[in-house]
């Protein structure tokens, strides 16, 4: 049998997609051990992708690739401790998200590991000032109490990372202590930094997870500790493999009457009513001011939802745009002391009087940590209004970014009246939680069952995406452009994924429209979507990659005169990523008519200079925690950034908050009713800086013109007016791109750029330098 050239890029696509699930499935004891609970029956490999979306979707994992600490962690330990010793190139093959083409990239086998520390969460945990002072505090108390009742102190570091609580471990006074770091390259740094802080005739460092350590004469231990200490915990607490760390630890690594810090957690939900959080969840219709344009299928409506957790800095969300339901109650206690069994997977229900009249949409959740065994010290991670420290606003609570809160998404709304009862069932296993909510909930066995999506739209989107599907505001210019564009001779090309606006364009009165979708998954969402609204006859679905063109000329007897996009991508991370379109658009060139308009028909990249208050600590060298010298570490993340990472990336900036140190400038603009250019796009300026702080990033977005006359864009950027020194206000729905500077740069005048557009590669590159400084007069 021959294959399409077409069909076989489908093919090797979906392997590689499947290979790597199926990696991560193999890898993560996360995967393996929630399967059972929530999987059901996997009877196909697309099933089993499917169902492994709906479990395990997290929202900025999900575009972003970024990896979980611990996921980073135990992958490498497969993927490299015997291949980073060696150097060798290896190349790896891979779709340009923006040209569409398959490109052979060539890295060294260090790559990987690279691009991970270089993203990873660890310098920015290491910022936490609070963690590191708490987690001191507990110690010096543990190894002081050890002391004073005539034993000496032998502490066991478990998941050593820098080797920092090892070290406080040393100076504080410990008789002994051993350092166990899973992730291979991350140990050897370690040993760097221990040595440099002259701590290394007092530490051994174990490169091993801690499951393997051994215990005895010539062991990694010479003997169980007494002590231990470990930070091995994820936004949603568990999800790094707590439960397995600590009771293999106290199984066989630690003695009866040890210390543990910290000794144990506490897992809080508040159940809310949030039209705006809603939005993230459950794909509403699509309407046109009041009129009802693309209706929800019955079964996207009523599906339960994914039970991904969604991770966000809900400090950043206005008290007003949500409404307490159950106040935040504690659901779970884990206790890590030994003194009980720390609890693989369990259930709890509680009955709680509802705070008022409305409609349970989520539960907020986040825990705190006791680090000592008298509980004085608390390390919490409550958004400002629920903080033990009273605060009043998000500044006034310590930041953190590699531990956020948390927002799970009821299996459906329930309407609630005050002081009427309600159930609530908090449920967790041994990497997650979810949770339920009913009025006279009779708790049958389905009750206490993680929701799995039943739809495919909460498995194949990401939250980011259904909260912009939703978004009324950017669906009415749609609607506006549409009204201008659209009549009964309209052949719609849609290009993009998950484009349900193209549908709009059908009800609105399009002769057809032909809809290009890259995600089989996609394509099926949609297709339920035309049969619902009665739009078989109007609105054709195709895949994208498979796509033969003289196959789609027989679907249609006259040219393309629209070709629309959102333009959105599923595989784009940056704003600029979702230029796809354009290339496909030329790549379609012969089924367009002479006279063919494109909406957005200009994309226009955007900068600002800001300050932000606290991102530029996910860039800034450490230099030093706590009093130890982090040289070696920060040596180690200048390396990988330097080998695999460019300057910028995506963020939503909405959660990140910045002040406005000059106007949104135009870097570049791109006329997309005009064919890709053969040559390079450059363009060059400044950014004249007229705040008053030091600049620390550079905010990137783009928006699309959807008209010429640019009577309706539909930006990615600043959803208010900026006012200099004032924060900006970010539309939620978009990742903008950021750019930090490693050190701010203060009193400067103004800032030159280059923007360099390369049609070939599809890349946007930039640079930003302080042009002239600040004449300040002397005082
Ligand atoms: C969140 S970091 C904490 C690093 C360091 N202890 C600190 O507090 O700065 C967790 C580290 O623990 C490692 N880790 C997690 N579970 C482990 C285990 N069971 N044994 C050894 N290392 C582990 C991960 O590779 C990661 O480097």
């Amino acid at each position: 049998m021959l294959v399409s050239p077409f069909r076989l890029i489908t093919i090797t696509q979906s392997l590689a997609i499947f290979t790597f699930v199926m990696r991560d499935y193999f890898v993560e004891n996360r995967r393996i051990i929630t399967m059972p609970q929530s999987f059901g029956s996997v009877k196909s490999g697309s099933d089993l992708l499917l169902k492994l979306h709906c479990g395990f979707q997290r929202d900025r994992n999900f575009n972003k690739f970024k990896l979980s600490r611990q996921g980073l962690a135990s992958k490498k330990l497969l993927a490299h401790t015997h291949l980073f010793s060696r150097v060798m190139s290896v190349f790896s093959n891979k779709v340009n998200p923006i040209t569409g083409k398959m490109e052979w990239e060539m890295h060294d086998d260090e790559y990987d590991f690279h691009q991970e520390i270089a993203r990873s969460s660890y310098a920015d945990m290491l910022h936490d000032t609070e963690r590191n002072e708490k987690y001191q505090v507990a110690l010096e108390s543990a190894i002081k109490t050890m002391h004073e009742n005539g034993k000496p102190a032998h502490v066991l570091d478990i998941g050593t990372g820098t080797g920092l609580l090892a070290m406080m471990a040393a100076r504080a006074g410990a008789d002994s202590v051993v350092a166990c770091e899973a992730f291979e390259p991350v140990g050897r740094c370690a040993q760097q930094i221990i040595k440099q802080n002259g701590f290394e005739n007092h530490i051994k460092v174990v490169p091993k997870r801690s499951t393997a350590l051994t215990v005895g004469l010539n062991c990694d231990l010479p003997h169980r500790a007494n002590i231990l200490v470990t930070e091995v915990f994820d936004t949603e607490l568990i999800g790094e493999g707590a439960f397995a760390t600590f009771s293999h630890a106290h199984k066989e690594l630690l003695e009866k009457d040890c210390i543990v810090v910290p000794s144990s957690a506490t897992v809080y939900a508040q159940v809310i009513e949030s039209n705006f959080v809603s939005r993230w969840d459950n794909l509403k219709p699509l309407r046109n001011g009041a009129e009802l344009v693309v209706d929800t299928p019955l079964d996207v409506a009523s599906c339960p939802g994914a039970a991904a957790v969604h991770d966000i800095q809900l400090s950043q969300l206005s008290p007003e745009l949500f409404k307490t339901i159950l106040p935040p109650e504690p659901v779970f206690r884990f206790d890590y002391s030994g003194r009980s069994p720390v609890i693989r997977d369990r259930s709890t229900v509680q009955v709680l009087k509802a705070a008022c009249d409305g409609t349970a949409h989520a539960v907020f959740m986040w825990w705190d940590l006791v680090m000592d065994t008298k509980g004085e010290v608390i390390l919490s991670c409550a958004p400002f209004w629920a903080h033990p420290s009273n605060a009043k606003s998000p500044n006034d609570i310590p930041w953190r970014d590699h531990w956020m809160q948390a927002v799970y998404y009821l299996p459906k709304p329930i309407s609630t009246k005050k002081d009427q009862e309600l159930t609530l069932i908090s449920s967790h296993d041994e990497f997650s939680l979810w949770f339920n909510l009913g009025v006279d909930l009779k708790l049958k066995d389905k009750d206490y069952m993680r929701p799995v999506c039943s739809c495919i739209a909460h498995a194949t989107l990401s939250r980011t995406r259904i909260g912009q599907i939703n978004d009324e505001q950017r669906t009415q210019k749609y609607m506006e452009a549409f009204k201008t564009l659209i009549n009964k001779d309209s052949i719609c090309l849609s290009v993009g994924d998950s484009c349900l606006i193209a549908l709009a364009a059908a009800k609105l009165g399009a002769k057809l429209v032909l809809c290009v979708e890259s995600s089989p998954l996609m394509r099926r969402i949609l297709e339920n979507y035309v049969q619902h609204n009665n739009l078989k006859s109007q609105v054709k679905v195709f895949d994208e990659s498979s796509l033969d063109k003289e196959a789609f000329m027989r679907n249609i007897s006259e040219k393309v005169n629209v070709i629309l996009s959102e333009p959105y991508h599923m595989s784009s991370i940056l704003p600029w990523e979702n230029l796809h379109f354009w290339y496909q658009k030329y790549e379609m060139k012969n089924i367009l008519s002479e006279s063919c308009v494109t909406l957005p028909c200009k994309g226009i990249l955007y900068g600002m200079a800001v300050e932000f208050r606290d991102l530029w600590k996910i860039r800034a060298p450490l230099k030093n925690v706590q009093g130890f010298e982090m040289k070696s570490f920060d040596e180690l993340i200048d390396t990988s950034s330097n080998r695999v990472d460019c300057k910028w990336e995506a963020q939503p900036l909405w959660e990140y908050p910045c002040r406005a140190l000059s106007k949104p400038t135009k870097l570049l603009e791109l006329c997309l009713s005009s064919d890709v250019p053969e040559k390079n796009l450059n363009s060059s300026g400044s950014l004249d800086i007229l705040g008053s702080s030091a600049c620390n990033g550079i905010a990137l977005w783009m928006d699309w013109a959807l008209d010429p006359e640019a009577n309706y864009v539909v930006s990615t950027g600043p959803a208010e007016d900026v006012k200099i020194d004032h924060q900006v206000s970010w539309d939620v729905h978009s990742r903008q791109g950021v750019y930090l500077f490693v050190e701010p740069i203060p009193q400067v005048a103004s800032l030159s750029f280059t923007t360099v557009f390369n049609p070939k590669s599809g890349s946007m590159s930039f640079d930003f330098k302080a042009d002239n400084l600040k004449v300040v007069q002397p005082a």
